[in-house]
């Protein structure tokens, strides 16, 4: 089975709307020569207030090279939730993913596995993909229980969801300890990891399943580090956050993953 590699670029809380707009421009720029068939899924996902206008910039390029995400959502449709955003909202200001679970929203915002499945069932519900996060802390690799709580966060992340709407679904695999730290995770333990999950999938679903379902690396990604970790059996692309916010690094990571 070969997976479409993904190469998607989490902009956390930067860019005010005219810095989204070159950003999105300047990545479509850097990408103009190469044929979209041999791109990997490039995915970027700036903040809820810019997300029109970089989807009026994809929209105005018109080469679909670039698709748009979003950060997070909220899994009711509508209704007294104030500051929250509905997938349904997301989706018709052009987001076709949408990250769920990153370390951060868990971390500063109290996400947690059971709203990391409701947001999942939401986002597929109306034909979104959801990206869903894990990872473990720096105590918890110390204390050797890494593999046991992705494991665990997967297992609760994915539960009462079908065994299609897991193979389109996206994973990131993301150590806390290599976000935003430069420690980027050694890439055979970060596919270790991967295979992992990627086994744990299989055993609640199916062989075809687990094929099928793209792993992404994310923690730390530069343009030095993507060839190896794309040369790795079960990472299938990368969630980058700070070499994302330039054009230059995110455009050497997709290209390297090519
Ligand atoms: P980083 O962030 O690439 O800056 O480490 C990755 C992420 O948090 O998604």
């Amino acid at each position: 089975m070969s997976r479409r590699p993904v190469i998607a670029g989490n902009w956390k809380m930067h860019n005010l709307q005219q810095d989204a707009v070159d950003l999105t421009n300047g990545v479509m720029q850097s990408l103009r020569e190469i044929d979209k068939a041999a791109l990997p899924e490039v995915i970027i996902a700036p903040t809820f207030t810019s997300l029109y206008a970089a989807n009026k910039a994809l929209k105005d390029c018109g080469c679909g090279k670039v698709r748009l995400a979003a950060q997070n959502c909220y899994y009711e449709e509508k209704g007294a939730f104030t500051g929250e955003c509905s997938v349904q909202m997301l989706k018709d200001t052009g987001c076709e993913y949408i990250i769920i679970g990153h370390s951060e929203r868990r971390q500063y915002f109290g996400e947690t596995d059971e709203m990391v499945n409701k947001k999942a069932k939401a986002i597929l519900a109306n034909g979104l993909v959801p990206i869903i996060c894990c990872g473990e802390s720096l105590e918890q690799r110390e204390a050797g229980v890494t593999d046991y709580h992705i494991a665990s966060q997967i297992t609760k992340a994915l539960r009462d969801l079908t065994a299609q709407e897991v193979a389109k679904s996206i994973i990131a695999y993301e150590p806390i300890w290599a976000i935003g730290t430069g420690k980027t995770c050694d890439s055979t333990e970060a596919n270790r990891v991967i295979a992992m999950i990627r086994n744990v999938v299989k055993s609640l679903y199916d062989a075809n399943t687990a094929d099928s379902i793209r792993i992404l690396y994310g923690g730390s990604v530069k343009p030095e580090t993507i060839k190896e970790q794309m040369a790795q059996s079960d990472i299938d692309g990368a969630l980058v956050g700070g070499a994302s916010l330039k054009v230059d690094s995110f455009s050497q990571i997709v290209k390297g993953a090519m």
